[in-house]
């Protein structure tokens, strides 16, 4: 963690707080057996935990944004109780140019991008696929948060396969946050970007190729992140965080957050046309993850994590990366919605006050009822870090912590149901934790349904990961089935 009183004297030395310590990125691709494990990891554990987020390849010219990196795939996977460790950077087009000319090409989000190269991203930006990861028709996709192609990834070597052109049929980008549908084995998308009708809602089938695509007219550009499903329909966001058109204008990517503009929801069925969405206005908000949502009679209930303004940051900041750094600090609490699709009202309220996001639930409940949500708790210092996981029971109320520890900072955390379990919390909750006393990552596992216990298996890594963004579990079996396939 950088510390308060060298902060400023980092950044006006032009030292950027998102490439140093966990942040720093790393400059190798490694494969590592034989881990140490510290207690043990348990034998109905089995399959593989994989999270994505940036690490940029060469130093860019101009501001580095945390955003900016290329994305960087860290897999650990469980198996018979021993682990196996790799990572790699996903080979993305902007990729393979950066490395033919051995530097970086594009300049970042906090540039001017104007004289960027094309390769493909509509906004000028290099896509890096470096936002989330999820696993669909036998293989890992990896999702870029501007919208970008959705890149195929083997899961057992990480290997690039490339973009994904759904054997012929896209006809759009991918937003980060894609659905996977484990019922029916489709891939729920939306796209977005700066002309109109500035989103699009798509469908892919389980063997991966585009079976439903509408437009979603929406009043102008916007900064979408997230979607949610449900059995019969999808939610999309009409967030009041627009892209600035005076910046714009400037070869610049900045945002405006129009505080008297409401935040809209589309309710679509999921093969609905553009003349089935309905609207639900909410009050003025932004969001950046889901939880889940689900049916529940004439309604639609969706839990979400609400940003709100964080705090003034510890010191005044200062120098060109203070605005950087203001901007990714993050607060936001649980929220839920109920749309009533019968009255066509809706009703907002909060579920809890703390400072928690990146939820996580298990992946085969999404769109139905679920009970448990699994966030981070957020540590807004000048960065964010990731102190602990926070379970959530939506239906009491209750909620348990746990802390990863003095120094210790953790990644999103799946659960990973435990192989013949009986209820919904039954597994574990897997974490990448960073701990900065000795500078190396290790793989955490939590008794989902015991978290103050503490780690039933601490598996330790020879490198650090550094801090990211999603990740996902995918169980053995299916493991198999993309081995076989
Ligand atoms: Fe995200």
């Amino acid at each position: 963690m950088v510390r308060n009183d060298v902060l400023n004297v980092a950044l006006d030395a032009g030292e950027n707080p998102y490439l140093m310590g966990g942040y720093a990125p790393v400059d190798t691709e490694i494969d590592a057996a034989n881990l140490e494990v510290v207690g043990e990891i348990p034998a109905d554990l089995n399959g593989l935990y994989v999270r994505n987020g940036p690490n940029p390849r060469f130093a860019t010219e101009g501001r580095y944004h945390w955003f900016d990196g290329d994305g960087m795939l860290h897999a650990i996977h469980l198996r018979d109780g021993a682990a196996t460790y790799r990572n790699r950077w996903i080979r993305t087009d902007g990729f393979a140019a950066d490395g033919a000319a051995g530097r970086a090409l594009w300049r970042g989000v906090a540039e001017d991008r104007s004289a960027n190269p094309d390769d493909g991203s509509r906004l000028r930006l290099k896509d890096t696929a470096n936002t989330d990861v999820v696993f669909h028709n036998g293989s890992l996709v990896a999702l870029w948060y501007l919208a970008g192609a959705p890149y195929r990834v083997d899961p057992l070597t990480l290997e690039t396969v490339g973009a994904d052109d759904w054997q012929g049929t896209r006809q759009s980008c991918v937003s980060a946050h894609a659905k996977v549908d484990q019922r029916t084995g489709e891939f729920l998308f939306f796209d977005y970007g700066p002309v109109p009708p500035y989103m699009s809602y798509g469908v892919v089938s389980a063997d991966g190729v585009l079976k439903h695509f509408v437009p979603i007219d929406l009043p102008g550009a916007r900064m979408p992140h997230d979607m949610a499903i449900t059995e019969r329909y999808s939610i999309l966001m009409d967030l009041p965080l627009v892209v600035d058109p005076e910046s714009a204008k400037h070869g610049r990517h900045a945002l405006l957050f129009m505080r008297d503009t409401p935040t809209r929801f589309a309710v679509i069925p999921r093969y609905g046309s553009a003349t089935d969405v309905r609207w639900f206005e909410a009050d003025p908000c932004y969001i950046y993850h889901t939880v889940n949502a689900f049916e529940d009679g004439d309604e639609i209930v969706m839990d979400v994590c609400r940003f709100r303004p964080p705090g003034p940051a510890p010191v005044p900041l200062t120098g060109p990366l203070a605005s950087i750094l203001n901007y990714l600090r993050l607060d936001a609490f649980l929220y839920r919605y109920r749309f009533d699709l019968r009255t066509g009202t809706m009703r907002e309220e909060p579920r809890d006050e703390r400072n928690t996001e990146f939820p996580t639930i298990p992946v085969d409940l999404l769109g139905t009822r679920s009970r448990y949500a699994y966030n981070v708790s957020i540590n807004n210092d000048f960065t964010m870090y990731f102190d602990g996981l926070v379970k959530y029971d939506l239906e009491t109320g209750a909620s348990e912590r746990y802390g990863f520890g003095a120094g210790r900072y953790g990644s999103e955390a799946p659960f990973a149901p435990r192989q013949g379990a009986t209820s919904e919390d039954d597994g574990y909750l897997v974490s990448f934790v960073y701990d900065a006393a000795v500078g190396r990552s290790e793989l955490v596992i939590l008794d989902a349904q015991d978290l103050a216990a503490g780690p039933i298996g601490r598996v330790l890594l020879p490198t650090r990961v550094p801090n990211g963004f999603h990740a996902c579990w995918v169980p053995e079996e299916q493991l198999a089935t993309a081995a076989r396939g």
